[in-house]
């Protein structure tokens, strides 16, 4: 049986790849440096901005999912984020790389483009926002993360890992549904997101895929939901928050996501299969 080391599980997304990876017949052993609410599997406690804690969680370890961080910018002071955050994902791939792990997941996000925690205002160049778009943040966050996926570029080049970096949207786990009659017909309302939303157990799916799949070496990938999470058409969205934007590169007159996920596709043969429309009452 492989042994999958996933990290940050006792987070929102955490237990439910635990939990796909347990299903799927994989050895999981959880790492957080809090114990998790619900014990799925074996636990270690470490903390991952430690590079000696990080070879002895990946021990034996066939691959590693790292989802551990500070999950968005302006909770904690800049350089704390960035320094938690890029310390724990240099690590986590420096022990790997040093175990001689051929395969690793880490979790990037849609704040690497700069969009969704800007204080200018900043707008999307074109839509759908894809991996070519360039990235702009301002915040330690988003920037944290980018200097995460230069970490596995780097990790790559020098010993072959396979590391996919997934730029994870607005992750929705089965209580946050509650919350979507709050805003589905308010356009400003999650603006910064481009309105994008994942559902937590398509993505466990997408980080296993990802670990069963060969030579991709290192590739960045959006994950989000094949439509918007809003009961307004896309392109009503984009007229009335972002009409200065133009260069719209495919149809939108529906309810069409305007955060690409076409790349994820395409190259796992994923398909997001929950959506908040089967979830939600729209009344
Ligand atoms: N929540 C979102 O909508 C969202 C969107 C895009 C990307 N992401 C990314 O996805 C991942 C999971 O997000 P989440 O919402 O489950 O976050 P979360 O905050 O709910 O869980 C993250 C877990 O990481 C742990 N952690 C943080 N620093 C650590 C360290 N140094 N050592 C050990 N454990 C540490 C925390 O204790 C926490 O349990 C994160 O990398 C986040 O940046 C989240």
């Amino acid at each position: 049986m492989k042994k999958i080391v996933i990290t940050g599980t006792a987070g929102l997304l955490g237990p439910y790849v635990v939990k796909h990876f347990l299903e799927q017949g994989y050895d999981v052993l959880s790492v957080d440096k809090v114990k998790p609410a619900e014990t799925l599997t074996r636990h270690m406690t470490a903390d991952l901005t430690n590079l000696g804690e990080c070879y002895g969680i990946l021990e034996g370890a066939y691959a590693v999912i790292h989802l551990a961080a500070i999950p968005t910018a302006y909770i904690f002071p800049n350089e704390v984020t960035f320094q938690n955050n890029v310390m724990a994902t240099y690590n986590i791939l420096e022990a790997a790389a040093g175990l001689g792990i051929t395969k690793a997941v880490i979790a990037s996000s849609e704040c690497t483009y700069g969009i969704c925690n800007s204080r200018q205002g900043l707008t999307p160049v074109y839509v759908p926002v894809d991996e070519e778009h360039p990235v702009l943040p301002e915040d330690s966050y988003g920037l944290g993360k980018i200097v995460g996926e230069t970490i596995a570029d780097a990790i790559n080049r020098r010993c072959g890992m396979q590391i996919v970096s997934f730029r994870i949207g607005n992750i929705i786990s089965k209580e946050k549904y509650l919350n979507f009659p709050g805003f589905i017909h308010d356009s400003e309302k999650r603006k910064q997101l481009m309105w994008n939303y994942i559902d937590a157990r398509d993505i466990a799916v997408a980080c296993r895929l990802a670990i069963e799949k060969d030579g991709l070496g290192s590739i960045i990938m959006n994950l989000a939901a094949d439509d918007n999470s809003m009961d307004i058409k896309s392109c009503d969205l984009m007229k009335a928050e972002y009409p200065n934007v133009t260069d719209i590169r495919t149809p939108i007159d529906e309810y069409q996501t305007l955060y690409s996920n076409e790349k994820a596709k395409k190259v796992l043969g994923w398909k997001p299969v929950h959506c908040w429309r089967d979830n939600v009452s729209q009344e």
